[in-house]
């Protein structure tokens, strides 16, 4: 039987405790006991109806995910749209948890070092300026991120909004943190395959609304590993430059 209304959708959540967690702070420090593995840990805070943590725990079983959200409906729902993707109808899902928690409360569902990337996807932006610190980027928030993140931790942020992504460049960079991957038009040239979207991005996308994204590398290694690759892509970028102008000179030779 179907069972409908506020009692139905408890009842429904209560009933898979291996995928949707109503006391994620006893996991605290534990997360990996409850996948059973050592793969790192990223989590979105404010999941919605859950299509991208769906798709990205399908599509990367090499990472443990974690879909945070604040309504019982929305678990629900995201937990129906999860099985739906791993094509698991019971139990658990091997790479996959939904948490019902407030993002307020981050730091007592996770110890320092738990995690290694937090996706911010469409935050409410709180247009309001009285309301400024409900930004999920505003400093208050980026340091209990900070706090969970380890040396390999980022934030990946995407928003239609341009002013709370105009807020939030000033937010990270007044606290002194790296960028990359900055961009005005993700979508720009065309809708990427690379990418998994949102239900919000392709509502947005669809309407042909620029999506902006940034990423912040918190941990060392990530900061690390960001520099090799700008080496690395100043090297290319050298002999490409090199081959060009040897072309251009046989050109002129001509
Ligand atoms: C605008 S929706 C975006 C949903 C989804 N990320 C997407 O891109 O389609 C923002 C989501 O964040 C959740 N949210 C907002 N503030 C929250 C908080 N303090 N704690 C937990 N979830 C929150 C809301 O319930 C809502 O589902």
């Amino acid at each position: 039987m179907r069972l409908r209304g506020r009692k139905g959708i408890r009842e429904n959540i209560e009933s898979q405790p291996e995928l949707v967690v109503l006391s994620p702070q006893d996991y605290k420090g534990k997360w990996l006991s409850f996948f059973g593995n050592d793969n790192p840990i990223h989590v979105e805070l404010g999941m919605g109806k859950g299509k991208f943590i769906s798709e990205m725990s399908r599509n990367n079983p090499q990472y443990n995910y974690i879909g945070v959200d604040m309504y019982d409906e929305l678990m629900r729902k995201a937990s129906a749209k999860a099985r739906a993707a791993h094509g698991i109808e019971e139990g658990k899902l091997p790479n996959l948890a939904l948490a019902l928690f407030n993002i307020e409360k981050l730091e007592d569902v996770f110890a320092p070092d738990e995690l290694s990337r937090v996706y911010l996807n469409f935050s409410d932006p709180w247009p309001k300026k009285k309301h400024a610190r409900r930004r999920l980027t505003h400093s208050n928030f980026v340091n209990k991120y900070k706090n969970v993140l380890n040396a390999e931790g980022e934030i990946h942020f995407k928003t239609d909004s341009r002013s709370l992504f105009e807020f939030s460049l000033n937010s990270i960079a007044d606290m002194g943190l790296r960028m990359r991957n900055i961009s005005l038009d993700l979508h720009a040239e065309e809708r990427r395959q690379d990418l998994v979207l949102t239900e919000y991005e392709t509502k947005f996308a669809d309407r042909g609304m620029p999506i902006y994204r940034l990423e912040v590398v918190i941990g060392q290694s990530a900061y690390d590993r960001h520099l090799r690759a700008l080496e690395e892509s100043d090297k290319r970028q050298a002999v490409d430059a090199d081959t060009d102008t040897d072309e251009d000179t046989e050109q002129n030779d001509d």
